[in-house]
Formats: C-alpha cells, sequence, structure tokens
C-alpha cells in the first residue's frame, strides 16, 4: 500500500511538465527520503500486540461475557480478533504469521455464543479459543507462554456488570 503510494507519487511528478533538472532532482531526493522515512517507521512486533491488545481483550472478553454483558463481550471479541488482522498486515512476511488464521474459527464460535446470549455455550467455546492460543505457542517455539480462563478480579476500574 505505502509502496504503491510513493510509486503513485513518484509518476505524479516526473510525469508533470515542465520540471527543470533541479525540481527533478529535488523531487528524487525527496522519494528518496520518504522511502527511507517509511522503512524506519514504527510497527508494533508480535509481542507488542500480544501482550497490549490480545491478551487485555481475551481477558476482558471473559469477564464481560461473565456477566452477561453481550455488548462488552462483542466489542472485546472485535477487538481481539482485529489485533490478530493487523497482526497479519504489519507482520505478514514474519514466518509465524502463517499461523495466525488457527484463531479464526473458534473465535467465529464464540462469537455466535455471544450473539445467543448463551452462557455455557461461551464458556465451552472461550476455552477452545484458549486451547488454541497455547496450540499457536507451541507451533511457534513459545510453549512457555500458557494462557487460561482467567481467575480472580483483574481490570477493577472497569464495570463488566450492567446493573
Ligand atoms: C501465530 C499464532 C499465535 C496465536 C493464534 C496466538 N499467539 Fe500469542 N504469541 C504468539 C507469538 C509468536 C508470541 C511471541 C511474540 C514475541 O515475543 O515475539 C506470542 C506471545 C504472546 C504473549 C506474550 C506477550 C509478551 O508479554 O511478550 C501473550 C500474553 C499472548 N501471546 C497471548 C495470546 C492470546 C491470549 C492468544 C489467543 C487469544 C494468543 N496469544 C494467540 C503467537 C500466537
Amino acid at each position: 500500500m505505502e509502496k504503491r503510494l510513493i510509486f503513485g507519487f513518484a509518476i505524479y511528478v516526473l510525469g508533470a511538465c515542465n520540471l527543470t533538472d533541479k525540481q527533478h532532482t529535488d523531487a528524487l531526493a525527496t522519494i528518496d527520503s520518504l522511502k527511507t522515512n517509511l522503512a524506519s517507521a514504527y510497527t508494533p512486533g508480535f509481542g507488542d500486540v500480544m501482550r497490549n491488545n490480545i491478551q487485555i481483550e481475551h481477558e476482558k472478553l471473559w469477564y464481560a461475557a461473565s456477566e452477561s454483558n453481550w455488548l462488552l463481550a462483542e466489542h472485546s471479541l472485535e477487538s481481539l480478533e482485529s489485533g490478530f488482522k493487523n497482526l497479519k498486515h504489519w507482520k505478514g512476511d514474519d514466518p509465524r504469521a502463517k499461523f495466525l488464521d488457527m484463531i479464526m474459527p473458534s473465535a467465529e464460535a464464540v462469537s455466535v455464543s455471544l450473539k445467543q446470549k448463551d452462557l455455557s455455550a461461551f464458556k465451552k467455546k472461550y476455552a477452545v479459543l484458549t486451547n488454541t492460543c497455547n496450540a499457536c505457542h507451541r507451533s511457534t517455539g513459545y510453549q512457555y507462554i500458557v494462557i487460561k480462563v482467567p481467575t480472580g478480579d483483574h481490570y477493577g476500574n472497569q464495570e463488566f456488570k450492567i446493573k
């Protein structure tokens, strides 16, 4: 996408008529510096997205659904799914990315249980989702990162129960 933008910009600048040699050289220099900026632009790493998005939403999803707060649970699940999609987009070339899609069927099954407002189905599907997290960690050499169904009262600053 970004490469296409630069390419389009280059065509536009270089194709514009009546460019002096100096303008032409300046335009090429601008394109070069844009390329350098893009190459060093920050994109979050695998661990960042796992920790700052996926781990959080996995936990919040549990607390929201456990309180039958279906809308909040769907909100968390969508954000969790976006985390996986973003990782695929940002880190598609990383060899570990080929395992990302394995989460989608279990996330979809959780989504169905939320739409049906079925707490007991949710708990079963959530367990499968959690096992899938760990299956991927084992496949990618991170067997020591073990995800479990949350226990205790975390996120004590957010209301999960709608009165
Ligand atoms: C591609 C398959 C894959 C799937 C599916 C997956 N993970 Fe991960 N996860 C990884 C990899 C790879 C790492 C190590 C990333 C790194 O540190 O570079 C990781 C790291 C983590 C970490 C540690 C982050 C840290 O602090 O460094 C947590 C927490 C985590 N994953 C949570 C989850 C949860 C929760 C799920 C399921 C909802 C999940 N992961 C599903 C591949 C996956």
